[in-house]
């Protein structure tokens, strides 16, 4: 699974992309002094004179700008799918042979003069492609002495002629590792395109990199065939990466892509749920640009598909709908369902009461019901423009049709709350908790923080009982209450409450908490205790509100002697741990040149519910490590997904053991690390648990550090079986060793992801079902692959 994010940055940039391809070489094209690498931000100076109006691809960090809109709760309610999710496997395969790829030649094998080469090709042929990689770089290594580039082009072809195929790749890699080793184009390029046929994009991606790393430019065909394969993947990031690729091929190499492969692209764009889909936008716009410029025709779903984008955005750019809109018209495509509620979407956003309703109208003249999200935008609407009674209409007319979601009251409750109607407000709440709709938490947040507006504490407080009951309150319910305890001097209770938010891993304590707190012990001149929560604050790193910094300082002037001694960094043991199974389930570190500081990269998959849930838990575990950009001014807004620690020479020893030179290792002392917690962590960051009920985790490094693996498991009484795939191993846990192993590892497992006994992570099970296709049942197959 892993899939190149750094070429995401950056691109190589061609002097000159409107040199005549003609004028390079005759049948394949090479421009070794042309190229020159430059690592520049991904649209060049020369690509924008070609691209004038859409402005750099997102980078992947626009990812992590995704808040969550607190203008429209609903949104996290809508479908879970896209309304242009459908269709986008058909990829753009059938224009495969009308493109371009360089020739091959190469020397059958009754052209070769000496006969003891023929025969000693002709048993390679025949022998290679039965043995497992390790032998086969044996036998080749065994051939040395002999065998020069010729000969291995021809065992690669040959291979490649009877669909041989990773024994056609291994001979390659070993190639190029030989002295006499001559970069071959239409080598390289057969071999890619192979590769990248049969899906495999990672191997594909390889090859096209030591394409570009010779200086040339990949064939069309290349091109094409990496953007389908990484297409067709279902693993995360392989969006970003074809996007990546297609670009590479407009500016890079030149060529306009099929009609077909902007289809596919744009569909892949805009096949996720529109909050996960936003920072496509740009991309998107990119395609359009494309094809409007090469005179393609454009399909109805690409206007509907910007459309529906841009209404996702957080600054809904107004102009540019109405003008893809009069493009519509212009080109006669009427607007369709979906294209309507995109617009009242963004005349939501936009507080266009006129627009939204006028769009309404539209969407009832059609058959069928009214979608209940559209309810939710006409209530938006009326609350933006100060008028939450129509909003409330809006609400009570779904009442009557009997259609009310979670998404419609949470939306009511919201701008019930914000416009203080507390009767109100309460009753609809008994409506929505009557419904047995969910969740809950969104109105509960909305219903506390009125109440502590209004100073109505008593409320508050049953409010937050009730939600103990109702459903699991989580740091932001807890902070509230915390709040209103300390606003109203009962400072017992609020102790209580604060103890337990410390010792529920899954709340945990933040610097608003914090901050909370400490405001209580000061106000009631408790100093002893504020010291210690000061004392709490400094370790965490957590930035104390400057009003009582003042106070603090007047208080610690009274019992320290030196204030605020600087507090040296220092793992935890629970830390120490956590982060081991971190390590083994994929999180990277990353080195200075001098390897002398090292920083933690956590990242977290957006559509994985396991690692959305423990992304909060681990970013307060490290809160004091992380870098001052990762830290947010209010630790109880949405945490994002990527974050990464200071760089620090203490992360030396993990780097060693675990990133020596870059790439990921399985440390010597292995079995040493393998406690509970550390195991608990691999899985809930590395692994889920497949339908049957067994475990699977995912580990990469080298073979031996895998048996060490093993070996501990099983002095621990689980036996497992292994699975390799690339470079990647899978540690499956069955039957009866599953759940030992789960005795093992639940108490630390975070309570929100004890429930979920379905498969948790189901990103990961995708890729074991479908990439890696993994039987545990048949015979183990770890040593599948020796090379890479
Ligand atoms: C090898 O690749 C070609 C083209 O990518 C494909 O048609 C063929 O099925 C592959 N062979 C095997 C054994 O998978
Ligand atoms: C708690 O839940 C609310 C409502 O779902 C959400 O807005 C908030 O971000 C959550 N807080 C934390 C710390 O997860
Ligand atoms: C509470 O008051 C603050 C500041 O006046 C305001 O920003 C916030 O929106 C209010 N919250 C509610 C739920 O009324
Ligand atoms: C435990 O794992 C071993 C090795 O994979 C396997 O042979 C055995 O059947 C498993 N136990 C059960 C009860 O499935
Ligand atoms: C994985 O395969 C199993 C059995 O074939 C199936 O029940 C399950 O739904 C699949 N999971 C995913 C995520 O595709």
């Amino acid at each position: 699974m892993s899939i190149r994010t750094s070429a995401f940055a950056t691109v190589t940039l061609l002097r000159s992309l409107t040199l005549p391809f003609s004028q390079c070489h005759n049948h394949f094209r090479c421009w070794n002094y042309v190229i020159r690498s430059l690592s520049i931000p991904t649209y060049s100076a020369k690509g924008r004179r070609q691209l004038p109006r859409i402005p750099a691809f997102a980078s992947s960090s626009s990812v992590e700008a995704l808040v969550y809109d607190r203008d429209s709760p609903a949104e996290s309610e809508e479908p879970l799918c896209s309304p242009y999710s459908n269709g986008a496997e058909e990829f753009a395969s059938a224009d495969l042979k009308h493109l371009g790829a360089p020739a091959l030649e190469v020397k059958e094998l009754d052209e070769l003069p000496e006969q003891w080469r023929r025969s000693k090709l002709a048993w390679l042929c025949k022998e290679l492609p039965a043995h497992k990689p390790g032998t086969l770089i044996r036998l080749l290594n065994a051939q040395r002495k002999w065998m020069k580039q010729d000969d291995a082009a021809y065992l690669i072809v040959h291979c490649l002629r009877i669909r041989e195929n990773e024994t056609a790749f291994r001979v390659y890699k070993w190639m190029m590792q030989q002295h006499w080793y001559r970069f071959d184009y239409a080598l390289a390029t057969k071999l890619a395109d192979y590769m990248g046929k049969e899906r495999k994009f990672s191997k594909c991606r390889e090859v096209f990199d030591d394409i570009i790393n010779q200086g040339c430019v990949p064939s069309e065909s290349t091109f094409h065939i990496l953007i389908v394969a990484y297409l067709s993947a279902p693993v995360q990031g392989c969006i970003e990466e074809a996007s990546t690729i297609y670009n590479r091929m407009i500016q890079l190499g030149g060529y306009p892509p099929r009609l077909s492969l902007h289809n596919s692209l744009f569909k892949a764009l805009v096949s996720k749920p529109g909050d996960l889909s936003k920072h496509h936008l740009k991309q998107a716009e990119f395609i359009y640009h494309n094809l409007v410029t090469t005179g393609l025709e454009l399909h109805k779903d690409i206007y509907g598909g910007l459309i529906w984008l841009h209404s996702y955005q957080d600054t809904v750019d107004k102009e540019r709908i109405m003008s893809l809109r009069k493009e519509m018209q212009q080109a006669g495509i009427e607007e369709e369902r979906e294209v309507l509620v995109s617009i009242l979407r963004a005349s939501s956003k936009l507080g266009d009461v006129m627009e939204a309703e006028r769009s309404w109208l539209k969407i009832k003249s059609f058959d069928g019901s009214m979608p209940s999200q559209a309810f939710v935008y006409k209530m938006e609407v009326y609350a933006k423009v100060g008028n939450p009674m129509k909003a409330l209409e809006i609400f009570r007319e779904m009442e009557q049709l009997n259609s009310i979601s979670s998404a419609a009251y949470q939306t009511i409750i919201g701008i019930l709350c914000k416009f203080e109607e507390v009767t109100l407000a309460e009753s609809v709440m008994a409506g929505f908790i009557k419904s047995n709709l969910k969740p809950l938490k969104p109105a509960y947040v909305d219903l506390m923080n009125m109440f502590f507006n209004l100073s109505l504490h008593d409320k508050l407080e049953l409010t937050f009982s009730q939600c103990l009951e109702k459903c699991k309150p989580n740091r932001t319910i807890y902070s509230i209450y915390l709040n209103s305890l300390v606003k109203v001097g009962n400072l017992d209770r609020a102790e209580e409450i604060f103890s337990q938010m410390q010792t529920n891993g899954e709340i945990g304590v933040s610097a608003r908490s914090c901050n909370i707190i400490l405001s209580g012990y000061l106000l009631s001149g408790d100093y002893l205790k504020a010291e210690k929560i000061y004392d709490l604050m400094c370790q965490k790193k957590y930035d104390i509100d400057p009003p009582l910094m003042e106070k603090l300082d007047y208080v610690l002037s009274l019992s320290r002697k030196e204030i605020k001694k600087p507090v040296s960094l220092k793992l935890s043991k629970e830390q120490r741990e956590i982060l081991v199974g971190l390590l083994l389930g994929g999180l990277e570190i990353e080195s200075d040149e001098g390897r002398k500081n090292h920083r933690i990269q956590f990242e977290f998959h957006e559509d994985c519910s396991t690692h959305s849930c423990l992304r909060r838990h681990v970013y307060e575990q490290y809160h004091e490590w992380l870098h001052p950009a990762s830290k947010l001014s209010d630790s109880d807004t949405d945490i994002p997904y990527k974050f990464c620690t200071v760089s620090h020479s203490y992360f030396g020893f993990y780097a060693d053991q675990f990133w020596p030179r870059g790439h990921p290792a399985i440390p010597n002392l292995i079995h040493r690390w393998l406690s509970p917690r550390v195991l608990a962590y691999w899985y809930m960051y590395g692994g889920c648990r497949i339908s049957s009920g067994d475990f699977v985790l995912k580990l990469k490094g080298s073979r031996e550090g895998v048996v060490k693996i093993v070996k501990s498991l099983r002095e621990k009484s689980m036996s497992c079986k292994v699975k390799r795939k690339g470079r990647v191993y899978w540690i499956g846990l069955l039957g009866s060793n599953a759940t030992w192993f789960w005795k093992l590892i639940e108490p630390f497992i975070l309570d929100d992801l004890k429930d979920s006994l379905q498969a948790d992570n189901l990103n990961l099970e995708k890729a074991v079902n479908e990439t890696y296709n993994i039987n545990f049942d048949s015979q183990s197959d770890s040593d599948e692959e020796a090379s890479s």
